[in-house]
């Protein structure tokens, strides 16, 4: 792996075409053998030398048209086969070897369980075999593959299936042809012993489709969840774009070993299995709700992704932050009336995960300009924020305008290698709209604070709003332009009705929202016929990804919260108001008083929790209260103790001045009957669960039988974890034995065991009790754990590092046990390892000892022997 940086703007265009190539494996879990037949072509007159990548390969032999390739013409490196003199069409073959079973990279061709998967994105192709790894070099694919009949009875390639047959030996073949142009990195190819779970699907334009899901045998009865949701999201895309798909079978592996969630390799997407397998008691609500959004993800990609694929690695956001957008859409658009929630969790997602990303030392544009290792650019920036920057397409050219955008730039791009500006112009050219500016959002990172100011005049009756627009500077980017920002606004009446809203200039009235465009370091709008002075509802249902400054008082949050037409921002003002609370809490503590609730927010949490007008799922979401890195994001310097003690004392406080109500209502939200993952059954289970949540932070001891009972009568996953969640964070000594029985009851299922660990290693500790670390050590060795496998790393290691004051304790000793994690996992995946390494990246915002330690482990991890490249970029980040 190279370790020199590469840049934008340092692209090339391809100096040779590969018009299709030919690929044969032997497949062997030790040593795996590839015959490459590619027809090359070169492209210039110039004299240029043939790249074709290669990684961690055993080169055997090279041919050309047939014949041995003298070995004056091409050098080895541990990165290429360079070949020379290639001055017009050539047959190139190439035969070579790897290693499956010795992968633990899961990059490349790889073993999952006696299985062989692959996973090409971004540059894992080139572990296969030497081919120019580069996403703008589309190609047409004929594989076959041979293998051991008895040990690989299944054998699965991109497009369709030409022909099988048995060979000598006990070895049989399968021959896939794909008809697509694709780049390498969405080629796949799986065999093993698999089960399917298949069904004809007549497409929107009269074709027959061939679905099927393969999972290992012992999974064959969990996959029925996913079918209906590849047809759902085949379903949407044919009526919200009119897109169809292409092929004549769409397939869809479950792996347990994948480094991310899941991948859209043309025709045969491939799956992490915690985003294929549901059943009631191996599955929560919000797992049947992601398997929904991933599977439309993935299959969304079709269009945005390999259809029409990328130039260079630069333009990720160009598929991932669109195909975010698509699956958030698709999301809501099956949510029905609960829709908003949806939009909550994504917003809830990007201010927890992104903005502190887009604030710390690895803030990247969407469109970054430079990388080491492309691996740690798959970020929340690029996805989340991407996909809020499509989401502003959308609400200033309108569903429609944004639809005859993405229409165009599918129609032009079809089978090419596209860019950001292809999207934009595009967008551009079919609206009649300058999109010059708002080109700004793929360039300058940073999230921009919005700051608004409100004047009501009481003689004119008019109401202005001034908003002023300021970035922070960014790693490399010190000065920032003024962007194109949309905001959303409502004017509130003080009966909780919207005003019409006209501006000045204006002869009538138009709707209740308007969208303005904040363009200039500062703009303003004024807005007539304003007889009473109201509360401004700003930047609703989150209308641009920015951080809004707005005075408002805690009396307005409340008003805001009980009437506010925009449910977003009804859940928002909330989120205000807890957040002010939680600060203020936070503070008496690190002062060393005693932090008290505020009446305002506790009268508008029981005004919520009754309001029986709104739906279950959307009271639970609203009286949750922010996660702990939210509250400690605006904070001068980081206390996790602190917080987490303001954080459980205001819940303990409601708990405990609600018990009547909260009890009545966790009783009376049963989901009596068969499980069903319906967003109705589930708002009612997620309400119930949070009473009780609540309760048992408060001390409520019938709370904890209830649980208890809960935990051992339950029918479905989403109630069992719960209230083992809550027990385990609880004081009560009954977590041991519910931790025991489930165990036993979930052990020989990976999910479910991850879900185990995750519990323990998010929980505090409690007096008497040995510490989450030490617990978390114990776990390593239990036997259920692998460091090999990401899973399992993210379900124990990560949870356990996003568990601030356990992992932040004031001994250090979390940040020793991050070095020992780190170096062991260097060996074995740096792509997680690298994952691990930015859990200190915002080290400088601890309290000072704190920081120094981290300082100091993260300067001890730059001497890891053989320390990745990716590895290094985010310790060279961090600490510069
Ligand atoms: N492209 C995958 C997705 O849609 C993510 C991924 C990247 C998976 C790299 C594996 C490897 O989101
Ligand atoms: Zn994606």
């Amino acid at each position: 792996m190279s370790s020199a940086v590469i840049n934008r703007l340092d692209y090339q265009e391809p100096a040779f075409r590969v018009e299709n190539i030919n690929l044969v494996f032997n497949l062997d879990p030790v040593t795996t053998t590839v015959y490459n037949t590619m027809r090359i072509e070169p492209l210039t007159d110039s004299d240029h030398d043939l790249v074709l990548n290669g990684s961690e390969l055993e080169l055997a032999s090279v041919f050309e048209n047939g014949s041995p390739l003298s070995t004056e013409r091409y050098t080895v490196t541990p990165e290429a086969l360079i070949i020379r003199g290639i001055r017009q069409k050539t047959t190139i073959t190439i035969y070579n070897k790897f290693h499956p079973q010795a992968n633990t990279l899961l990059s490349g061709i790889y073993m999952s369980n006696g299985n062989f998967m692959s996973q090409c994105e971004s540059e894992g192709f080139r572990r296969i075999t030497y081919f120019p790894d580069h996403p703008d070099m589309l190609t047409r694919f004929h594989v076959e593959i041979r293998a051991d009949k008895e040990q690989y009875p299944i054998l699965l390639s991109n497009g369709n299936l030409i022909e099988q047959g048995d060979l000598d030996n006990g070895r049989h073949f399968a021959i896939w042809e794909d008809p697509s142009l694709k780049p390498c990195y969405l080629f796949a190819l799986v065999a093993g012993k698999l089960v399917k779970r298949e069904e004809v699907y007549k497409l929107a334009n009269g074709k027959d489709c061939l679905l099927q899901v393969w999972v290992e045998p012992q999974n064959a009865d969990k996959t029925e969840h996913t079918m209906e949701c590849i047809k759902r999201a085949i379903h949407w895309d044919e009526t919200r774009w009119g897109l169809e798909y292409d092929l004549d079978r769409f397939m869809l592996v479950a792996t347990d070993d994948f480094n991310f969630g899941a991948m859209e390799n043309k025709g045969l997407n491939i799956f992490n299995t915690r985003y294929v397998l549901a059943t009631p008691k191996m599955a929560t609500d919000l797992d049947y709700f992601n398997i929904e959004s991933v599977v439309g993800h993935e299959y969304f990609h079709n269009w945005t992704g390999d259809r029409v694929t990328l130039r260079d690695w630069f333009q990720l956001t160009l598929k991932e932050g669109l195909t975010v957008f698509r699956d958030q859409e698709f999301s809501r658009d099956m949510l029905g009336k609960s829709a908003v929630i949806k939009r909550i969790m994504d917003v809830r997602a990007l201010r927890s995960r992104q903005f502190p990303e887009d604030a710390g030392p690895m803030a990247h544009p969407i469109r970054p300009e430079s990388y080491r290792q492309i691996n740690n650019f798959y970020t929340m920036t690029v996805y989340e924020k991407g996909a809020e920057i499509y989401r502003m397409l959308q609400t200033m050219l309108g569903k429609e305008g944004f639809k005859k955008g993405l229409s165009l730039y599918i129609e032009r791009n079809d089978g090419r290698a596209a860019t950001c500006e292809d999207f934009i112009n595009a967008m551009a050219e079919a609206n009649g709209r300058d999109l010059k500016q708002f080109f700004l959002w793929y360039s300058q990172a940073g999230t921009p604070r919005v700051q608004v100011k409100t004047y009501w005049d009481p003689e004119a009756s008019t109401y202005t709003i001034v908003a002023s627009q300021s970035t922070p500077a960014t790693p490399g980017q010190p000065v920032k332009h003024p962007f194109v920002i949309p905001i959303a606004v409502g004017l509130v009446d003080s009966e909780g009705h919207d005003i019409p809203l006209q501006l000045e200039g204006e002869t009538a009235p138009l709707g209740t929202t308007r969208v303005l465009e904040l363009k200039d370091e500062e703009n303003e709008w004024t807005f007539v016929n304003v007889g009473s002075r109201p509360v401004p509802s700003l930047l609703r249902d989150f209308s641009a990804p920015v951080i809004l400054d707005y005075a408002y008082t805690r009396d307005e949050l409340a008003f805001l919260a009980r009437n506010d037409a925009d449910p977003f921002n009804r859940w928002d003002a909330m989120n205000r108001l807890m957040l002010g609370v939680l600060e203020d809490m936070t503070d008496v503590i690190e002062m060393g008083g005693k932090p008290e609730a505020d009446h305002n927010l506790l009268s508008s949490f029981e005004q919520i929790l009754t309001d029986e007008t709104l739906t279950p799922a959307f009271r639970a979401i609203t009286l949750q209260l922010p996660a702990e890195n939210l509250i400690g994001e605006p904070r001068a310097v980081i206390d996790p103790d602190a917080i987490r003690k303001a954080r459980t004392e205001l819940k303990a406080a409601i708990g405990r001045r609600y018990s009547s109500l909260l009890f009545k209502l966790a009783e009376s939200y049963e989901t009596p009957g068969d499980y069903s993952p319906d967003s109705e059954s589930a708002g009612r289970r997620s309400l119930k669960n949070l009473a009780y949540d609540y309760l048992i932070t408060g001390g409520n001891p019938k709370a904890l039988i209830a649980l208890r009972g809960q935990f051992e009568k339950a029918n479905n996953l989403t109630d069992k974890l719960a209230a083992l969640t809550s027990v385990v964070n609880s004081a009560s000594p009954a977590k041991t034995n519910m931790l025991v029985e489930a165990a036993k009851e979930w052990q020989g299922n990976p999910i479910l065991i991850n879900k185990w660990l995750t519990v323990q290693a998010s929980a505090g500790t409690q007096p008497g009790e040995a510490d989450t670390l030490t617990r978390v050590r114990q776990l390593m060795d239990c036997g259920a754990f692998s460091i090999k496998n990401p899973n399992n790393v993210y379900a124990l290691i990560l949870a356990f590092c996003n568990n601030e004051p356990e992992f932040h304790r004031k001994d250090g000793k979390g940040y020793e046990f991050w070095l020992q994690i780190l170096r062991e996992l260097c060996s074995v995946n740096e792509y997680v390892a690298a994952r691990v390494a930015r859990t200190l990246d915002h080290w400088k915002r601890y309290t000072p000892d704190r920081a120094q330690m981290m300082y100091r482990v993260l300067n001890e991890a730059k001497h890891i022997p053989g320390l990745p490249v990716g590895v290094q970029e985010i310790l060279d980040k961090s600490l510069g």
